[in-house]
């Protein structure tokens, strides 16, 4: 059970390969991309107390040596301190040029340590090995690296594609259902951008692919990243398309700083409340019809996941505030909010053209459920 999708850039093409027990293969996977046996892993310490020793068993397997360096997990961690500290280390270990860096982790990991590869003595290459759904269907793919700023997540950055992507699915086995069901928001957020059939596909099998089914995992994870790869090959920089990846991403943004990026709400979760706003504002401005994000909220509820605000526990910042805080976003266009808003499920757009008083309007009836 092996799915291989290719990013086809040029001069930087890489494949992510899709399956169960990948880790075990690493070593055969990666000896192709390295000048001597050795590779500089960074990882988090809740992954590498789970996954660092077959990490380090599937290397020696090629008769690769593996050196290891293991940060606090969590989000604060894509900071400049822990980049400094990534940075020191890589030069403490003397990785060269023609070096490889292997980032083992979700999705702050992945951010994190591509961006110290990206500057690490003006760009070595690095690996992914994406642990949790989020980072196998999203942040792994594409080139987008980078820390948060105290102005903003992620704010502080480089493109600097992946030499190879190895996602193992066999790890999402030790995720909480929680986390789990985060990264199902980027998942759904494909099928709802571009691809209506595949919604279809998530409707019948999402419950079996919570629930543990490897077949369906495998096929939720190729399918999500042949979409973003499509996407990135033809707009490697966010020039256009690529915009459509934000589906939900203006609303969820704006979540995240009301809640302090904490525990309440976890980002996944964030994209698929603010699918669902960005499918009700479509709708009140006659964009789709009501029936879609009633679809949307019905899978989502399915699914147990969080849906409407009044599933974020706490308290919220009223309507203009959250407005406001949406316009903090760094997909701000010369002062004016974009969103990506949709004609049907699997029909998005990006516009710069939402009234304010109909997202004022969403928000405000969104907080008077709560
Ligand atoms: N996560 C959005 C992108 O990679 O463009």
């Amino acid at each position: 059970m092996r799915e291989t999708v290719k990013v086809d850039l040029p001069g930087r093409a890489y494949e992510v390969v899709i399956g169960p027990d990948l880790l075990a293969e690493a070593g055969a996977r990666i000896s192709p991309l390295l000048a001597r046996p050795r590779v500089a892993v960074i990882s988090d310490q809740t992954v590498a107390e789970l996954h660092l020793n077959a990490l380090r068993d599937g290397l020696a397997n090629n008769g690769i040596e593996m050196t290891s360096l293991a940060l606090p997990p969590g989000e604060a961690t894509k900071c400049w301190a822990q980049l400094q500290v990534c940075v020191d280390w890589l030069l403490d270990q003397k990785v060269e040029r023609t070096d490889v860096v292997i980032a083992l982790g979700g999705g702050v990991i992945g951010d994190l340590v591509g961006f110290a590869a990206a500057v690490l003595r003006r760009g070595v290459r690095f690996v992914q090995i994406p642990t949790s759904l989020l980072a196998q269907v999203d942040s792994s793919v594409g080139g987008k690296t980078g820390i948060n700023a105290a102005h903003g997540k992620n704010l502080i950055g480089a493109f600097h594609q992946p030499a190879l992507v190895l996602a193992d699915t066999s790890v999402l086995g030790t995720l909480t259902a929680r986390d789990f069901l985060a990264g199902y928001g980027e998942v759904v957020k494909y099928g709802l951008l571009g691809d209506e059939a595949f919604f279809d596909w998530l409707e019948a099998q999402g419950p079996a692919l919570a629930a543990g089914d490897m077949a369906a995992r495998i096929e939720a994870v190729r399918r999500s990243v042949q979409m973003k790869a499509d996407i990135v090959m033809r707009d490697e920089t966010e020039q256009g398309d690529r915009a459509l990846l934000n589906l939900g991403h203006t609303f969820c943004h704006a979540l995240e700083a009301a809640t302090g990026y904490s525990d309440r709400l976890l980002h996944g979760e964030g994209v698929a409340v603010g699918c669902a706003l960005a499918f009700e504002l479509s709708a009140r401005m006659g964009l789709c019809a009501q029936e879609a994000p009633s679809r949307l909220r019905a899978h989502l509820r399915t699914m147990g996941m969080k849906t409407d605000l009044a599933d974020i526990e706490g308290d919220l910042p009223d309507a203009e505030a959250l407005l406001d805080l949406m316009g903090q976003d760094k997909k701000v266009v010369a002062g004016q909010l974009r969103f990506v808003l949709a004609h049907a499920i699997g029909d998005a757009f990006v516009t710069g053209d939402a009234p304010r008083d109909t997202a004022l309007s969403v928000l405000n009836d969104a907080l008077a459920q709560r």
